[in-house]
């Protein structure tokens, strides 16, 4: 395929988590700052600085986030990453490290080096020109560096120690990468490019942790049969709806990944890591949107809601 043919389709891919899933208020554990890493579910606008075609730097994105902006994120609104900020207490949401509105005392309570359309996978970035994974560890490094030269190193090491770093990631390497482009699937079986990627998945918790890190959550894959590009892939066959082998791939998926938690966990000493399993909370409003979020005279038909999700 290629490649412009990818990076028509890629917004298709682009899916936001919903906020609902965090309907906690205020939290208890004391976190100074949230790190996160991965994709477009958590890319707050990083890309608006790289030459690619994912981006989503102009309207509709944004038209409920303060100001109605688009900001870079791949949502009307806030992002998952956004909520739990505010829940510990920081900033409403957490800003693109490559944003240049933002300084390192911004970023010292909260930091995104995401890139929308990046995956674990070093070859998925590289489809579409975003930041691959090492690149966003890269990122990290200065940013602890920056930490260190302006409040010292005890201070930086602090932080970043007692730092929630979340990840959300994989959505592009299987679907584009592995379903959508031919070189990964010539290469591996299915279960064998799973593997590949946890295998990444585990370098990186481990370097993560080398760097300082010790509160990690891994975030799994979503119902990515439900995505907007799956319904039409296969609209013929599906009619539209949620194709379950696809979401059925990502649950294998996330069984890998949280097999890949329980052993880091014995392996590494004094790590604070947990796997984020968002699949079936997701699926759940999707199947059944009313339940969260019932809207005052807006008649609800479950056979038409089932359809109609397409953010
Ligand atoms: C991804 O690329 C980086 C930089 O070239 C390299 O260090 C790393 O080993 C690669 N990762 C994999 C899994 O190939």
């Amino acid at each position: 395929m290629r490649p412009n043919m990818v990076t028509t389709t890629l917004p298709w891919l682009l899916f936001t988590l919903l906020p609902p899933l965090l309907l906690f208020t205020k939290l208890e554990a004391k976190v100074p700052a949230i790190i996160v890493f991965g994709d477009s579910t958590v890319d707050a606008g990083n890309n608006n600085q790289v030459p690619t075609l994912v981006r989503s730097d102009f309207a509709p994105y944004g038209r409920d986030f303060e100001g109605g902006k688009p900001t870079g994120r791949f949502s009307n609104g806030r992002l998952v990453t956004d909520f739990v900020s505010e829940a510990f207490g920081l900033k409403p949401f957490v800003p693109a490290y490559l944003d240049p509105g933002y300084g390192i005392e911004d970023f010292a309570t909260g930091v995104t080096f995401a890139s929308a359309g990046s995956g674990y996978d070093n070859a998925t970035a590289h489809l579409t020109n975003v930041i691959p994974l090492w690149k966003q560890l890269e990122n990290f490094k200065d940013y602890k560096n920056k930490l260190s030269n302006h409040f010292g190193i005890t201070k930086a090491e602090q932080i970043l120690q007692e730092a929630l770093y979340m990840t959300s990631m994989g959505t592009n390497d299987i679907v584009l990468n592995y379903y959508l482009v031919p070189e990964r699937s010539i290469q591996f079986t299915i279960e064998g490019y799973e593997d590949f990627l946890v295998s990444i998945a585990d370098n990186f918790v481990v370097e993560l942790y080398k760097l300082g890190a010790r509160k990690i959550s891994l975030g799994g894959l979503p119902p990515i049969g439900c995505l907007p590009l799956m319904r039409t892939l296969f609209f013929k066959s599906n009619k539209g709806d949620c194709r379950e082998e696809f979401n059925n791939l990502a649950r294998n998926f996330n069984g890998m990944l949280k097999d890949l938690v329980s052993k880091l966990r014995k392996e590494v000493k004094d790590i604070k890591l947990v796997f984020s399993n968002t699949l079936d909370k997701s699926l759940q409003i999707i199947k059944s949107p009313h339940l969260y979020a019932p809207q005052k005279d807006v008649p609800v038909d479950d056979s038409e809601t089932d359809h109609d999700f397409d953010n």
